[in-house]
């Protein structure tokens, strides 16, 4: 059988990228596709796709930012197929600047989609799956909702904020058999590391060396655990971050780390496996030497903090 037979799922921004490989995953394993984004034209040629290889869609122009735009969507789903069983609050989009130089405009529109929008995407399915007594939602977060990085105090802040909603509404919800689950992919080939190439003066080839496998993530890799917490397979799986695929060498940093503070014989030297490891040694005052082409991730991931002493060294 199917890995989605009879599931009914909608999906945001399902127009390009990780929104549309996931919609065409989800028609291929037997479910029900309701393809919205607020490209119109985008959401119709995926639901066409689907459609064309014998599968089921459907497309709805979608602005996630608007609540009446989101009754709208649920109440056609409903009427249609009679119920909700799974949404991918998919669409985002994606800001880096330095802090100073944010807009409140560019804040208010990044957040208003990327958190606003998954805030009623919410709202708005998991009443009807909790009548059900079943769902499942899956929320795109990302690596910038987890670590820090330079230029992405608005894009990490909406990536922490969709975090801490899932947890928080799957606690809400976990007694109603409906399971909240986030994402948290890095580097993913779509239009998005094209942007992030641009906006770094970094090339596609030079970001994936800063990833363990080498490569970028592709749209198929995170289609494939959004299929997982999406089917009965996760049944058990709620509250959870998954997916930190395409992360900087966190490996690589520790074993260079260790041979820096050789170097420098330092007594306090260290090597933090985590931003969460380090925060604890820091605020006893320990000094740190990063090094290796990832130091900079983590340096920027415990910027923030105050009171620490700090050595980079790059290599
Ligand atoms: N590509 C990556 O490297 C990466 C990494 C981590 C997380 N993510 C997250 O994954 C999700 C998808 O990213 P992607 O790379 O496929 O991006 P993408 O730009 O290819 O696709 C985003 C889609 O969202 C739609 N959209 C934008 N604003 C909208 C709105 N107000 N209402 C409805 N739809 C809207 C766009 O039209 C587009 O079709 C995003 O939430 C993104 O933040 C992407």
């Amino acid at each position: 059988m199917a890995r989605l037979e009879g599931k009914v799922a909608i999906i945001t921004g399902g127009g390009t990228g990780i929104g549309k490989a996931t919609a065409l995953r989800f028609a291929k394993e037997g479910a029900k596709v309701i393809v919205t984004d607020i490209n119109q034209e985008s959401a119709s040629k995926t639901a066409a796709e689907i459609q064309g290889a014998g599968g089921e869609a459907q497309a709805i122009a979608h602005d996630v930012t608007r609540e009446e735009q989101w009754e709208q969507v649920v109440a056609e789903t409903v009427k249609h197929y009679g119920k909700v069983d799974i949404l991918f609050n998919n669409a985002g989009i994606y800001i880096i600047k330095p802090l100073a130089e944010i807009t409140l405009e560019e804040w208010n529109r990044l957040m208003a989609i990327n958190v606003t929008g998954v805030f009623l995407g919410m709202k708005h399915t998991m009443p009807v799956m909790a009548k059900q007594k079943s769902g499942s939602v899956i929320n795109a977060s990302s690596i910038a909702g987890l670590i820090g990085a330079p230029g992405h105090v608005l894009y990490g802040a909406s990536k922490g904020a969709v975090r801490i909603m899932t947890k928080d509404a799957a606690i809400e919800y976990a007694s109603a058999g409906v399971r909240v689950n986030s994402i948290h992919p890095g580097y993913i080939d779509t239009g998005m590391v094209a942007y992030a190439s641009e906006a770094t003066k970094h090339s596609k080839e030079e970001l994936a060396q800063g990833v363990p496998t080498g490569r970028l993530g592709t749209v198929e890799d995170v289609s494939n655990v959004v299929l997982f917490l999406a089917s009965d397979e996760s049944a058990h799986v709620t509250g959870a971050e998954i997916g930190q695929f395409g992360h900087p060498k966190l490996g690589e940093t520790i074993a260079s780390i260790i041979e820096e503070c050789k170097r420098f014989q330092k007594p306090w030297g260290i090597f933090c496996p985590s931003i969460e490891h380090a925060e604890g040694w820091i605020q006893r005052g320990a000094s740190l030497v990063l090094v290796g082409s990832d130091a900079l991730w983590l340096l920027n991931g415990i910027n923030s903090l105050n009171g620490w002493k700090r050595k980079y060294s790059p290599k």
